[in-house]
């Protein structure tokens, strides 16, 4: 890519009109200021390679947030975070994060960086890779001029993830998860010494707190096809860090495909994908990764069931299984443990159960109530819960089908019940 190469065209074709036209207000504003404003990291990234990124992070060389208070926009809420000297801009739906220029120097691995208000290229310098370090102006006097001092759009050409330091990965080892993040998803390589400084500094990811591993591992999940990178990453024994039972085999790819295929909704992809993950572990190793990443109780509790009624499933492997048999086995356990188990499971049998419970079984339910069954006579608390499962089990497997079948059925046990009394 030659110097001095402008990408205001780019901005007007892969950014909606109104992201455009705040960029150019904020651009503005931040000049009259006398300070200089840039849209820096994935976006630039993407444009160059002819994508739409609306997710913005902007970068003034200055004070942040006092400018993003001294905007004086119209319908914006802006949130200011004092400690990393950030503000966050939401507008229309958009949302707009806006950095100080810093530098940061690493104390410890893993650590948070001490940070320190710097230039623009200092700025893109401490970043992950040159991929990534690439800004573009909107200051109005050079609006969409590309900055691009670590060459970021040639590696760009070349398909390449390459750091800008060797001791990147040692002050954040993050990036070694967002390495292989990109690469997949770009269909890249890492760079051969970027690869060699991966795998040297493999161990660094035991200085990331969990919580930090875990978000790495939802953004992961939130790719298009997460195999790939899981895959990859268990390749390059950076899986096994998470937990040495995930597996990044052709099983999970081909599991993942179906919850594609199956699963509607980008929040229940995820827990149902993490489902997978964990599928073939025992529940303590399974206890073991939720401590470990600070999964959510929700999310903790999801997962248990889907282990626990994996180990109940065989129970299902007859393909002429009674209906009730099939409802009271499957129905104590969450509904996403379920979906999650009929996806991963090789038995077409358990398969074909699973989807008529959660298609038509899971809806059955008799149409007499407690109430109703004390209306015909009966008292007992223990004799009114007998009745109902009698009930419920003899609706699912279609032996009564009307109310009046489902009265019969009571007033037949009723006069059992008084035949047996009278012997
Ligand atoms: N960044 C970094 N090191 C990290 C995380 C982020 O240097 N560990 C920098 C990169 O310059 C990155 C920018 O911060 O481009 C924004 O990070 P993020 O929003 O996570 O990624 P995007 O680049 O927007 O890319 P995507 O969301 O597509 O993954």
């Amino acid at each position: 890519m030659p110097p001095n190469i402008n990408l205001a065209n780019r901005i007007n074709k892969y950014l909606p009109a109104d992201l455009v036209t705040f960029l150019n207000t904020i651009g503005e504003g931040a000049a009259k200021q006398g300070q200089n404003l840039y849209l820096v990291g994935g976006a630039v990234r993407d444009m160059l390679l002819g994508l739409s990124h609306t997710d913005l992070d902007l970068v003034v060389e200055g004070d942040a947030i006092k400018m993003a208070q001294s905007l004086g926009l119209n319908n914006i809420k802006i949130a200011t975070y004092q400690t990393f000297g950030t503000a966050n801009i939401k507008w229309n739906h958009w949302s707009v994060d806006l950095a100080t220029a810093r530098s940061e120097i690493y104390t410890k691995p893993g650590a948070l960086p001490e940070v320190t208000p710097s230039t623009i290229n200092r700025d893109l310098f401490r970043r992950d890779f040159t991929i990534n370090a690439m800004a573009v102006s909107l200051h109005p006097d050079s609006y969409g001029e590309l900055i691009d001092p670590y060459h970021g759009s040639s590696d760009l050409k070349n398909k390449l993830i390459c750091v800008l330091h060797e001791n990147s990965f040692i002050d954040d080892a993050t990036r070694i998860w967002r390495a292989i993040r990109y690469e997949q998803r770009l269909g890249f390589d890492i760079e051969p010494n970027t690869l060699h400084l991966l795998k040297r500094d493999i161990d660094m990811l035991d200085t990331i707190s969990g919580d930090r591993i875990r978000h790495e591992l939802e953004l992961v999940l939130k790719e298009k096809l997460p195999e790939k990178a899981i895959h990859r990453a268990d390749e390059l024994a950076v899986l096994v860090k998470l937990n040495s039972a995930l597996s990044g085999n052709s099983w999970l790819a081909d599991k993942f495909n179906r919850a594609r295929e199956t699963v509607t909704s980008d929040s229940s992809l995820s827990i149902i994908y993490m489902a997978l993950l964990v599928y073939r572990f025992d529940s303590d190793t399974l206890t073991q990764l939720a401590v470990s990443l600070r999964l959510t109780k929700a999310l903790t509790h999801i997962l248990k069931d889907t282990i626990k009624l994996r180990d109940k499933l065989p129970a299902l492997t007859k393909p002429d299984e009674t209906s009730s048999e099939v409802y009271f086995t499957l129905n104590s356990y969450l509904a996403l443990a379920i979906v999650a188990n009929s996806i991963a499971t090789d038995s077409t049998a358990i398969e074909r159960h699973i989807e008529n419970y959660i298609s038509r079984l899971s809806h059955i339910r008799p149409r007499l109530n407690g109430d109703d069954l004390k209306k015909l006579g009966i008292t007992q608390g223990t004799e009114i819960k007998y009745l109902l499962r009698l009930l419920h089990v003899a609706k699912l497997n279609g032996n009564v089908i009307t109310k009046q079948g489902e009265v019969r059925l009571v007033n037949n046990w009723l006069r059992k019940k008084q035949a047996n009394n009278e012997q």
